[in-house]
């Protein structure tokens, strides 16, 4: 089944909570962590992030029960261009064909949609 799931986010919601490096590690990758902070637009780039997990979640979530934050994450190819990743936990509980992110983000919002390409259909629960 082919899904698509969106999110957008304030970007100003992410900024104060990623000075806590306890929510840092909750929510985000090493890799995107990595990525994210030593940018100017550090805030942007978490804020996108996010907003691709919540993105994920619309869709994963009528597949699985649990999906903790660091079940997905992006990671960038040497273009830039983000690509999606998945836990150990989740290939197990589901066949993920095909997967695509696309993310875009301002001073003030962020934004990121995913196309996920999932074996069975939503009643499929695990
Ligand atoms: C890539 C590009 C379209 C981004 O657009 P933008 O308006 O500057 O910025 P947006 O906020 O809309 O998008 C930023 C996101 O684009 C994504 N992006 C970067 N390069 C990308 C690419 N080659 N393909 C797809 N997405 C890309 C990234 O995920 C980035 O967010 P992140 O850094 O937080 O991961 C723009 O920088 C561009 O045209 N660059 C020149 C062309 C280019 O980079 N070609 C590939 C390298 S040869």
């Amino acid at each position: 089944m082919l899904e698509t799931g969106i999110d957008i986010i304030e970007v100003k919601r992410i900024e104060k909570s990623i000075e806590n490096p306890v929510f840092v590690k909750k929510y985000f990758h090493p890799v995107e962590i990595e990525y994210s902070k030593h940018s100017a637009q550090a805030a942007q780039h978490f804020a996108v992030r996010f907003a691709a997990k919540e993105a994920v979640r619309k869709v994963l979530l009528s597949y699985i029960d649990n999906l903790s934050w660091r079940d997905s994450w992006i990671e960038n190819d040497a273009n830039g261009k983000p690509y999606l990743h998945f836990s150990e936990e989740v290939h197990k509980k589901i066949k993920i064909q095909y997967s695509s992110v696309s993310v875009s983000h301002t001073n003030q919002t962020a934004i990121a949609i995913v196309i996920i390409d999932i074996d069975g259909d939503a009643n499929s629960r695990q």
